[in-house]
């Protein structure tokens, strides 16, 4: 059986203590580490979910060569400061490798908000990572793909760093089971986006359901270490007789008034012309709040499913609103063209639209086989 809650805070409490009385006293790099490794070692669950690896192709060809990014020029713009936010087309497993090089223990703040496995098949994107010769469970190669782009998420965390996953019904259960492996029961919280709602809902199309509605996703947040982490207040909007108006609060566990969505499409239709551009957009003030709480003016803020973009627009726009220098790294492979088309397009028209100050540079990330000497 796992250890349970009260018995890991009491395991994850004494870490803490010794971890601060080492850095108090300079302690050797060889014994953080091994620190670190014991703190990962009390802070896991039992569940294995190690049979349930499956190769990837990706990883096949990671196996003979190294993760690389190269620039693109003609899709880079200059900033009107010394800041720019990266974005990086292709495979996330290799992107996050290379950034793991390049940024482990620096990302303060994770926003993702992956495929949710629905099956559906008229998204602009793949939805379905069910099928496995011989597998008959449809969650595993879901939970496999998660996985190890989870594990190396946490290491790419700083000490105060968060992680917030986007996700629905359909595999919350086994997110949450993925999430608490790895951070641990203690650092694994569990918020709910409500993502429809009249105030924000006049264009909204109305799905086929079946006999119950769902009105409602998960965010789940994944602390690298909850006790040692504050969060910053939100601004979460309030009407007073139908004046907009916003209050800083503490986070609670319903997001509610940060837009649906619908209102995410009406956002991208304003840029687009069509509320069909991308399927599933995130509203950019649910992002930008949950930015906010977890992050301080420098941070650097990673998404590596971007889709449309939204992470990337919403740093921008609270970097603006105050005078922060957060830098945001996006990864998002190109299905359908979505990287050059829809992302990179929705931060050059919000950029020169909203006059953000942040310049864009585009990387592809690729494989570079490794040549070996015959
Ligand atoms: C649900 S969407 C993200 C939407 C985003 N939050 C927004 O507001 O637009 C997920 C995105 O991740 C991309 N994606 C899926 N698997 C990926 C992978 N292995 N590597 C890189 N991108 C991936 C999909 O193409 C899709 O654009």
């Amino acid at each position: 059986m796992m250890a349970y809650n009260s018995e890991r805070d009491e395991e994850h409490k004494i870490f803490i203590e010794l971890q601060n009385y080492l850095q108090d006293t300079s302690a050797p790099e060889h014994i953080v580490q091994l620190l670190d490794n014991y703190k990962k070692l009390i802070l896991k669950g039992n569940y294995d979910f190690t049979s349930l690896i499956y190769t990837e192709s990706i990883e096949t060809e990671m196996s003979n060569g190294s993760a690389v990014i190269t620039r693109q020029d003609d899709y880079c713009i200059e900033g009107k400061v010394n800041l720019s936010h990266q974005l990086i087309e292709g495979e996330n497993l290799a992107a996050l490798t290379y950034l793991n090089n390049e940024y482990r223990g620096e990302i303060d703040v994770i926003c993702i908000d992956p495929p949710y496995n629905t099956g559906m098949s008229e998204l602009i994107y793949s939805d379905h990572l069910l099928t496995c010769p011989g597998d008959i469970n449809p969650h595993n190669i879901w939970l496999s793909f998660m996985k190890k782009r989870l594990d190396i998420a946490y290491e790419l965390l700083s000490d105060s760093g968060v992680l917030f996953i986007n996700i629905d019904e359909h595999e919350i259960a086994n997110l949450l089971l993925l999430c608490n492996n790895i951070f641990g029961e203690a650092n694994t919280d569990v918020l709910i986006w409500p993502k429809t709602d009249p105030l924000f809902d006049e264009n909204r199309v109305e799905k086929p359901y079946d006999k119950i509605k769902i009105t409602h996703e998960y965010v789940i947040v994944c602390f690298k270490n909850k006790l040692g982490t504050s969060l910053n207040k939100m601004k979460m909007p309030i009407w007073i007789n139908e004046e907009y108006t916003e209050e800083s609060k503490d986070m609670e566990t319903i997001l509610k008034g940060l837009g649906t969505t619908s209102s995410a499409k009406d956002e991208l239709s304003e840029l687009f012309g069509s509320r069909d551009t991308f399927s599933t957009p995130k509203p950019r003030k649910l992002i930008k709040e949950l930015v906010r709480a977890a992050s301080h003016s420098k941070s650097i803020v990673l998404d590596f499913f971007a889709g449309s973009g939204t992470t990337a627009v919403a740093v921008s726009d609270l970097n603006k609103e105050d005078g922060g220098e957060r830098k945001c790294i996006l990864v998002t492979n190109n299905e359908n063209d979505i990287c050059k088309t829809i992302t990179f397009e929705r931060l050059k028209f919000t950029k020169t639209k909203e006059d953000f100050k942040e310049g864009i540079e585009y990387y592809i990330v690729e494989i570079q086989p490794i040549h070996q000497d015959k």
